[in-house]
């Protein structure tokens, strides 16, 4: 497996490889693997002749008061993890090799970025835009495997990638969850013990508002009521938002249908934020 910390490294190989007729699917991430990111290479592995994994705890994706510093990192145990998978790179690049003196460029997507998480962390989304189209264009893949965890991540992404004619295919996972039903993601590290127990708030909170719409209640305005007051019965949650929305406007709804979206993000002891989502009215395939 080949490690590239430069961008000129990464490319020249990703050349190499697409002039002798190889096709890279790519799977960004920030790292501390976990089950979620390993099946998202997995799936990659089955889109294309080689993976790629880009390794970058992108700064331009955090606030000032965000927790850029607490993200979890380890590159040995990431390394550790992903030779076990069939993945034939990984783009390590460093903050200054990504964002050199003079950088000044921003892409954006306008209005799927104002819902939702673009509500609370203003410029998250042109951040995870900019590093996106940077890793499509030093890696040029043929795929890029995203996960719906991020649910409107991936919308935005699939917005750019059509707004832009980037020749990248988007090939997105279903939500990777422990047997508790919580939504993998490296910030659960983050989490002691009693935290972990509030963390379900969130997985817990969709299969209620799913049993209550199976059980009549489509009102928008009446299952926030119930969401709400299910998260708050956790010690230590505030909810950042719990929201019903269309599955590809963002758009916030009054009545539940088979479009609807729940998102949450909730704040765990005022530390970790953790999100998740799904279909208020599951599909036949989830
Ligand atoms: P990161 O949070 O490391 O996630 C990398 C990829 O793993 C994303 O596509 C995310 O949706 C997916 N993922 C995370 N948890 C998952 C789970 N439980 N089930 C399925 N997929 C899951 O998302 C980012 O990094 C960054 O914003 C990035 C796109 C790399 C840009 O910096």
């Amino acid at each position: 497996m080949e490690i590239f910390k430069s961008p000129e490294e990464m490319r020249g190989w990703a050349r190499e490889q697409a002039l002798s007729g190889k096709t890279i699917s790519l799977v960004p991430t920030m790292g501390y693997f976990h089950e979620g990111h390993l099946s998202l290479m997995r799936l990659a592995a089955q889109q294309g002749d080689l993976v790629v994994v880009s390794l970058f705890v992108n700064p331009t994706q955090f606030g000032p008061n965000e927790d850029l510093d607490r993200y979890p990192r380890d590159f040995e145990r990431d390394m550790t993890l992903v030779r076990q998978e069939k993945v034939a790179a990984v783009f390590a690049p460093t903050p200054e090799s990504m964002y050199p003196q003079g950088f000044q460029t921003e892409v954006s997507v306008r209005n799927l970025a104002i819902y939702l998480c673009g509500r609370t962390r203003p410029g998250h989304f042109a951040g995870v835009t900019t590093v996106v189209s940077k890793l499509f264009n030093i890696v040029q893949p043929d795929v890029a495997v995203f996960g719906e965890k991020d649910f409107q991540q991936l919308a935005i992404i699939r917005r750019m990638v059509c707004d832009m004619n980037i020749p990248v295919r988007i090939v997105s996972l279903p939500i990777v969850r422990e047997a508790d039903g919580l939504a993998m993601s490296s910030r659960n590290a983050n989490l002691d013990p009693a935290n972990r127990v509030a963390a379900l708030s969130l997985s817990t909170a969709l299969y209620l508002a799913r049993e209550r719409c199976r059980q009549g209640v489509t009102s928008v305005v009446e299952l926030t009521k119930i969401l709400e007051a299910h998260i708050l019965s956790f010690a230590g949650t505030a909810i950042d938002y719990a929201s019903f929305v269309d599955s590809e406007t963002l758009e916030p709804m009054t009545v539940v249908d088979e479009r609807t979206v729940l998102a949450l993000a909730v704040r765990i002891d005022g530390k970790v934020r953790l999100i998740d989502n799904g279909y208020v009215i599951p599909k036949p395939t989830n």
